[in-house]
């Protein structure tokens, strides 16, 4: 049997990972500033991580949601405090789509309506409605389309405005990436998140923050939706919360109630991923990740911001974008072959970071040095006067 061959993939088997470093088969060492997609938070293989899911596979891996699991109950208490929404109630599953599909359908349920919001360049996942969320027709197959869904202009405060004027007792919720990251890395000004918090209050619409990409300390803050300074109704979180070990849920305001058999999952919430995610957030408050994610991605910001071939520096924490120039075009090409580190891309032109909130400031130093070195290669050569 053949694989179902649905990505492009780089020509490199990985075989060993630790902390911002990955090692492919042939023994070479490469810098990972891409995570796998967002998802290493704490580091690949870290200690902690590797043991407490150790400790919890010799006890019991599984069993189904149709008995007490007490590990769910530690993770939500912890998760709500490394947040700060301690009044809010855990929802597990198994991926960043499915937390959204749940959200999506939770808010419906809940207000009984139809219509979602959302955004030019938005990414919510593979799902049904998750997908029809998703600003991309080629993600989109026949089945999945759809009128509930109305797309408006990122950041428009106008456009929305308009939206709820027209629509507003319709409207079911609101879904957003507090910085888009497939997108390419747009982050959601305040003032439209705050606008979006007044509008569903006004007309009782459910403020979905997806969070899976820009969540779980990445942008600096928990949440990157908390710079605004207003709550939303449903985070949405998967990615970096299991550090690799799939994981993934919802966080919902308490004025939301749950109804039995509304939302379910076989696997969500199981011992083993319940361990991984307690293990990252341990290591986040342990290690005080959030203020290395601020540290570490102003250093970044400051000096990519210094290299005048990349434009448009843009981001927060650790969630880093910029533009570049046709010249460069195979600057992420180069800085994996050349450099041997990993970075992301948006197309057509953005290059993407999103390492291990626990990079440190070498590793930091060392992918600027390459970028420097990879951007004056490519350069076009100044001619001579004479
Ligand atoms: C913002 C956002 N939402 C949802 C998803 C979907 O997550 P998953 O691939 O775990 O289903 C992604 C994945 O890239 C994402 O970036």
């Amino acid at each position: 049997m053949n694989l179902f061959d649905v990505y492009p993939i780089n020509d490199i088997t990985i075989v060993k990972a630790k902390g911002s470093y990955v090692w492919d088969d042939k023994g070479d060492q490469y810098l990972d500033l891409y995570g796998g997609h967002a998802v290493i938070s704490i580091g690949h293989t870290h200690p902690h991580w590797v043991k407490r899911i150790e400790n919890q596979l010799e006890k019991i891996a599984f069993y189904s949601n149709s008995i007490r699991i007490p590990l769910q109950q530690e993770l939500a208490e912890k998760l709500g405090m490394v947040s700060g929404k301690e009044d809010y109630q855990l929802f597990l599953c198994n991926s960043g789509a499915e937390a959204n599909e749940n959200a999506l359908k939770l808010a419906s349920f809940h207000n009984g309506r139809k219509k979602i919001i959302a955004f030019s360049k938005a990414f919510h996942g593979r799902t049904s409605l998750a997908v029809s969320a998703t600003d991309n027709k080629n993600y989109i197959a026949p089945v999945n389309e759809t009128e509930n869904v109305i797309f408006l202009p990122f950041n428009d405060e106008e456009a929305l405005i308009k939206c709820f004027n027209e629509n507003g007792k319709d409207i079911s919720s609101v879904i957003i990436e507090g910085i888009q990251g497939v997108g390419g890395i747009n982050v959601a000004e305040d003032s439209f998140l705050k606008k979006i918090r007044l509008l569903c209050d006004e007309y009782g619409a459910v403020y979905i923050a997806d969070s899976v990409q820009c969540g779980y300390g990445r942008s600096g803050k928990f949440f990157s939706h908390d710079y605004a300074g207003v709550n939303a109704d449903i985070y949405t979180m998967a990615k970096g919360m299991g550090n690799g070990f799939p994981v993934a849920g919802i966080i919902v305001a308490p004025h939301i109630k749950p109804k039995h058999f509304q939302l379910g999952t076989t696997f969500g919430g199981n011992h083993l991923a319940c361990a991984a995610a307690l293990a990252v957030l341990e290591v986040i408050e342990e290690e005080k990740l959030m203020d290395n994610a601020v540290m570490i991605g102003k250093y970044l910001t400051d000096e990519l911001e210094a290299i005048p071939q990349l434009k448009n520096v843009r981001g927060r924490g650790l969630m880093i974008g910029f533009d570049v120039p046709e010249e460069l075009k195979d600057l992420k090409k180069n800085l994996l072959w050349n450099q041997k580190i990993f970075t992301g891309e948006a197309k057509p032109n953005v290059i993407r970071l999103l390492p291990s909130l626990a990079l440190k400031r070498k590793d930091a130093e060392q992918f600027i040095d390459s970028i420097k070195e990879e951007t004056s290669n490519a350069s076009p050569k100044e001619e001579g006067l004479g």
